[in-house]
């Protein structure tokens, strides 16, 4: 498909708008190099014999670690404020993926099938999805990611800081009796790694959508993320204007 003759088809797309506030850009970013760095820590930790790491070089890749952790839950916090205090597009609603009265299961439905057999125009070319924010097939991953998974990586990561160094926030807890705290670091151990995989699989799918997006719409949504500007449908424009009207994007075009 011919991206750039899409992109410049006046029957098709409408008009190029902010979408993606700078903070949520920044906050994007960020958060990848943050947690790109968290798997490298961890690999070289946890793979030290391999490695050949003597004990002190262990505990520093460990405890670099959890600093990279301390970054993230600050990160985790600055994503959640602009779910709440954000521009339009960083809001809690626009990650909601139901609309009209209808439930997640039909949305979900609805969206895949979408998404398989996309509607056409006249010319038989594959039509985006309306919305001018957050893909909605994408908001099943994102929302979950945001209240539940991103927040939990978070705190057992605290938790075990905590329990094996005695680091922020509970110091006390590397001082409790051996046989309260064994299990406890199993727990926290297990539920940490369990969310590291399934950041792992978020990863891979959210990739994977947006290379499948790209291909089907020959939209410019990855570049959208560092810019933060989207090229909408004249449906999906007029849904943008009624969205922001009287809210002032960040970065509105003067
Ligand atoms: C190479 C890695 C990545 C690339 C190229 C990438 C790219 C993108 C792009 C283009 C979007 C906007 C499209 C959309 O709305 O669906 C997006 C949104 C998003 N991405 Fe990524 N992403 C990457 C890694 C990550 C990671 C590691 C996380 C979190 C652990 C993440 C979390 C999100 C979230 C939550 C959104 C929705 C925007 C928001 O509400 O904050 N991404 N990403």
């Amino acid at each position: 498909m011919d991206k750039s003759r899409l992109l410049s088809d006046p029957d098709r797309y409408y008009a190029q708008v902010p979408v993606w506030e700078a903070r949520l850009r920044l906050w994007h970013w960020t958060n990848l190099l943050v947690f790109l760095l968290l798997i490298i820590t961890y690999l070289l930790f946890d793979n030290h014999r391999m490695l050949g790491f003597s004990k002190p070089s262990t505990v520093l890749f460990q405890k670099m670690h959890v600093y990279l952790g301390y970054l993230f839950t600050v990160l985790v916090l600055g994503r959640l404020h602009l779910a709440f205090r954000g521009q339009v597009f960083s809001r809690w609603r626009d990650l909601d993926p139901r609309y009209d009265g209808k439930g997640f299961l039909p949305v979900m439905k609805e969206e895949i099938a979408l998404h398989l057999r996309p509607k056409t125009d006249v010319r038989g070319r594959p039509v985006p999805d309306p919305d001018p924010g957050h893909n909605r097939l994408g908001r099943f991953l994102y929302l979950p990611l945001l209240t539940v998974l991103l927040p939990a990586q978070a705190l057992t990561g605290l938790l075990w800081g905590s329990l094996k160094f005695g680091m922020i926030p509970l110091p006390f807890l590397h001082s409790l009796p051996k046989a309260t705290a064994k299990p406890l670091t199993w727990v926290v151990s297990n539920l940490h790694a369990a969310g590291f995989y399934a950041l792992l699989a978020f990863l891979v799918l959210h990739l994977g959508g947006l290379v499948k997006y790209e291909l089907t719409f020959a939209s410019d949504l990855f570049s959208s993320m560092i810019h933060g500007k989207k090229i909408l449908t004249r449906e999906s424009a007029e849904i943008h204007d009624r969205l922001t009207k009287g809210s002032r994007q960040e970065n509105d075009p003067v």
